[in-house]
């Protein structure tokens, strides 16, 4: 453990007094959370920190995206399902996975060592879009369609932001999501009568699946992350 205010001056912010206006000024994170107090203890071995959202001290910043496999549920650890981490190789490990795909879902599921990115990414207030491909009984009309560019209740009383629903032909649409409510897809469809026999995530932000193989995942270049989850 060292502090934290030492920790920036190692990392080649600036002096001590130039770290310290920098770290009053909000502009510290650990772990994706400002810290204002220089003489806070940290681990640089197991937390991440960032300057303006750049992480630092050589903690290079990591975005694995995976085409994630049905069968698996999106958390660090279970007692009884097995989890989208067992897919990860071990230098990935203590990546965390950003959002949630539900255990049936497949496609992209990102992972990162960036408290801040993963914070950005599933904030429902910087509405990034989700591409979805469902399969599902009835087929979307152009009722439908309206329903969900006027935003849906849901069965339960869950009012949806307005969403896009694109009908590819008989039983098989694209739909698009700023939110991610529990199952969100999935009850979305069935207050339409449409229930979903298979979903699979295609489009976060302006990244694309693409042709990576079920359940492969590949790293993101630097420049990847910057083009399509903080530039866009
Ligand atoms: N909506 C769902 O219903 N399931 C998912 O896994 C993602 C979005």
């Amino acid at each position: 453990m060292e502090r934290l205010d030492k920790f920036l001056c190692d990392s080649g912010v600036g002096t001590r007094s130039q770290v310290k206006p920098i770290i009053k000024a909000g502009r510290v994170t650990v772990d994706g959370a400002v810290v204002r107090d220089g003489s806070m203890k940290i681990n640089p071995e197991a937390q991440t920190v960032c300057l303006d959202g750049n992480p630092l001290g050589g903690h290079r910043r990591l975005v694995v995206m995976l085409n994630k496999p049905a069968g698996y549920i999106t958390a660090t650890e279970d007692p009884v399902e097995k989890t989208v981490m067992e897919l990860l190789p071990a230098q990935y490990r203590d990546l965390k996975p950003v959002g949630r795909l539900d255990k049936a879902t497949e496609g992209l599921l990102l992972f990162t060592n960036d408290g801040d990115l993963l914070h950005k990414l599933i904030s429902p207030k910087k509405e990034i879009p989700k591409v979805y491909y469902a399969r599902h009984e009835g087929t979307a009309s152009p009722e439908d369609v309206e329903a969900f560019r006027a935003g849906l209740t849901l069965r339960d009383g869950t009012v949806c932001r307005s969403a896009g629903l694109e009908p590819l032909g008989a039983g098989e649409s694209l739909i698009t999501v700023c939110e991610g409510k529990y199952h969100q897809v999935r009850r979305m469809m069935a207050s339409r009568g449409m229930h979903v026999t298979y979903l699979e995530r295609r489009k976060e932000g302006t990244l694309e699946l693409g042709d990576l193989p079920r359940g492969q995942l590949r790293e993101l270049t630097e420049e990847e992350i910057l083009a399509h989850l903080i530039d866009f």
